[in-house]
């Protein structure tokens, strides 16, 4: 593996290195193809591209026959009803959902073209590179600021000596640091709830994700700390591939370049954000996007 760069503390969240950080995944890099224009302009920026996903608990099939592509630098989010299977199809992408009891998927979730569910592929490295901010923040709540940012370092053997500084790296990323600073060995569980949700996104930042998944990251927040969360969307969108489910229409419209919407498992349109809210294809989309249910 190549050595680290020494500029661990601001490259989660400063900028893109290029020539920078190895993969996390065994993915082509900007160096090593010829072909990836695009790549090369959107720094480490991954396109996603889920073929053929289902999804199942047990004989339940919540994700049926998904073929959707998320954007390097592109904001997704997906939108739809309670129960369409959003949450379902987001851990897949991770591959979240098989750690559940009885559940399995089934089809590709290719990075860059590196399907996550490839023979040889370790899932460890899969969750370091497609990182995953749930609904309600969670951060450990008896340990400190500090260890709860580390958690995920440790845990993927970041090594000793780099840990405090990209503590500091991903807590600047997460609009964080400055409310903190001085007092990193106090409890997470101290923290405002949008704090926390931050402290969790800081968590997730520090391993230095390719890919964030946002799960409702802002359903428990008030609006002044979800405008700062969707400020950090704004400026994580040139580092990371985000792909955020969303109650909030009006959530969607200001953060996302385009929207997915689901419906029964199935994913009925995706499009431009506005082209979606504004002129849909589908009757159905239309129905929900102006409350006709949902
Ligand atoms: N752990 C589970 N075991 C069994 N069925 C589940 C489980 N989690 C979700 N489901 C079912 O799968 C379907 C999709 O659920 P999912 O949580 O993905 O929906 P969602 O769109 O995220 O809903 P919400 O907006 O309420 O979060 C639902 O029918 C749900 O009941
Ligand atoms: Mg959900």
């Amino acid at each position: 593996m190549n050595p680290r760069p020494t500029d661990a503390t601001e490259r989660p969240v400063q900028k893109a290195a290029s020539g920078g950080p190895p993969p996390l995944l065994p993915l082509p890099t900007s160096a090593s193809t010829s072909t990836s224009a695009p790549r090369e302009s959107a720094g480490r920026t991954r396109q996603v591209e889920l073929r053929d996903l289902n999804a199942f608990y047990g004989s339940h099939h919540a994700v049926k026959d998904v073929n959707l592509s998320f954007a390097p630098r592109d904001v997704t989010a997906i939108i739809g009803p309670s129960g369409c299977g959003k949450s379902t199809m987001v851990r897949c992408i991770n591959r979240m959902h098989e750690e559940i009891d009885g559940a399995r998927a089934e089809g590709q979730v290719l990075v860059d073209g590196t399907d996550l569910y490839g023979a040889g592929v370790d899932v460890v490295a899969v969750r370091r590179a497609v990182g995953m901010v749930f609904q309600k923040p969670n951060p450990f709540p008896t340990m400190s600021i500090r260890d709860n940012v580390a958690a995920g370092l440790r845990f993927t053997g970041a090594p000793r000596g780099e840990i405090d500084e990209r503590v500091i790296g991903a807590l600047k990323g997460a609009s964080l640091w400055d409310e903190v600073k001085d007092r990193l060995d106090q409890p997470g569980a101290g923290l405002s709830g949008g704090q926390q949700q931050r402290l969790c996104i800081a968590r997730a930042l520090a391993v230095e994700p390719e890919v964030l998944l946002m799960d409702e990251p802002c359903s428990a927040l008030d609006p002044v700390a979800t405008l700062k969360i969707e400020e950090l969307i704004g400026e994580l969108k040139e580092r990371v591939t985000i792909v955020i489910v969303t109650h909030n229409m009006q959530q969607a419209a200001r953060v996302a370049d385009t929207t997915v919407f689901m419906l029964g498992g199935e994913l009925v349109e995706v499009g431009a954000t506005h082209k979606l809210f504004t002129t849909p294809e589908d009757e159905r989309t239309e129905q929900y996007v102006t409350g006709k249910f949902g």
